[in-house]
């Protein structure tokens, strides 16, 4: 009979496996979607970074299709060039454009936004969406460790420097896709600058995506009275291509798992559309929401001021932010 046949006649395991099927299509269920949101962005312009594949494509197709001037922020003009074609056929907007952006590097962040400023006349929406999990524990030529400064220290940067853009575009704003990661992430500075050697490629993502909540909170709270928000999120566990950089079987597990339960690119881009476009959303500022977005509690130290005001300095001082003279990144 097998194993299904065995667990079907049993009426406990029957029903047992009926409860669980519909939590997991329960978990599906979102209190909001893209398509009943009518808000248009003609007018506006969007930046989305890693918008060649995953869930940063998706959010770009349909800011596109809200007629948003969009630029795809992506680090491969092969990858980026593809996506181009794709949403812009997709669209037929032909307001779509491809920058390239390296966050991992302070050098490309500083190209980006300054050809930015120098082209572009507003900045109403920026998708910070741009990130990699399983990295080998790397120091790029900036002297950073490598997953720290793509998901953390480049998107940090690019914020910096294109808020005045977004200021005088206001109300604008800035959306931070982190992850339900961060709850396992701490804040230990010296091993993310290579000072220290790492302890794995989990811990380090996880404690990149508390970085983007912490940013989140004490952006806010520097904002506050600028017409510009800011809000993280988790979007859920989705199939993309996140688990490219992890061994074989690991990503055959995500396969199997993702093929039997999880959600695809295009439901894990609706917590940042929600973030960044809807009605709902107008006036919050410093949240994190959830991957079916409502809103909910990051880690508590998240929200300490000096948590986040330590990060900034910390950042700022990486990054020469905001110093005369030399900074990192440039020529
Ligand atoms: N998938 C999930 O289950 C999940 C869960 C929680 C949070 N997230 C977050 O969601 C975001 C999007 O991930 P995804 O799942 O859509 O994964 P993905 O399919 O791997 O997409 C990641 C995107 O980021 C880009 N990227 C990576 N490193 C970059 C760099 N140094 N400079 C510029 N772009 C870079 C990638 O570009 P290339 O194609 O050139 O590599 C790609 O376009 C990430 O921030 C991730 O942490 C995902």
């Amino acid at each position: 009979m097998g194993v299904l046949g065995a667990v079907i006649s049993h009426p406990i395991w029957a029903a047992c496996s009926l409860v669980l099927a519909v939590a997991l299509w329960a978990r599906r269920w979102r209190r909001w979607s893209p398509g009943t949101c009518p808000v248009d962005l003609s007018g506006k312009t969007a930046v989305v970074t890693g918008a060649n594949s995953g869930i940063g494509k998706f959010v770009a197709l349909d800011l596109a299709r809200r007629n948003a001037r969009t630029i795809l922020a992506c680090r491969s003009l092969e990858r980026g060039q593809a996506a181009l074609e794709e949403i812009r056929r997709a669209t037929g907007n032909p307001q779509v454009q491809l920058r390239i952006l390296d966050t991992s590097s302070m050098a490309s962040v500083r190209d980006f936004a300054q050809r930015f400023l120098e082209e572009e006349k507003r900045l109403d929406i920026l998708v910070n969406n741009a990130g990699a999990s399983g990295l080998p524990h790397t120091v790029t030529a900036e002297g950073l460790e490598l997953t720290f400064a793509t998901n953390f220290l480049g998107p940090f940067l690019l914020t910096n420097l294109l808020l005045d853009a977004m200021k005088a575009s206001a109300p604008a704003r800035i959306v931070n896709v982190s992850s339900f990661m961060h709850y396992w992430g701490n804040l230990d500075l010296k091993f993310l600058t290579g000072e220290e050697p790492l302890k794995n490629r989990s811990h380090v993502y996880n404690s990149t995506k508390l970085m983007n909540v912490v940013f989140t909170a004490e952006l806010d709270r520097r904002l506050r009275g600028t017409g510009v928000s800011v809000n993280a999120l988790h979007p859920g566990v989705i199939k993309t291509e996140i688990m490219r950089y992890y061994s074989w079987w690991h990503r055959l597990l995500y396969s199997i798992l993702g093929f039997l339960f999880l959600k695809g690119p295009r439901e894990g881009a609706t917590s940042t559309l929600y973030c960044a476009v809807s009605k709902e959303v107008e006036g919050i500022s410093g949240k994190y929401f959830d991957s079916d977005c409502s809103l909910a509690l990051p880690l508590a130290l998240a929200e300490d001021p000096a948590v986040g005001r330590k990060l900034w300095e910390a950042s700022e001082k990486l990054t020469g932010l905001g110093r005369r003279g030399p900074q990192v990144g440039d020529k």
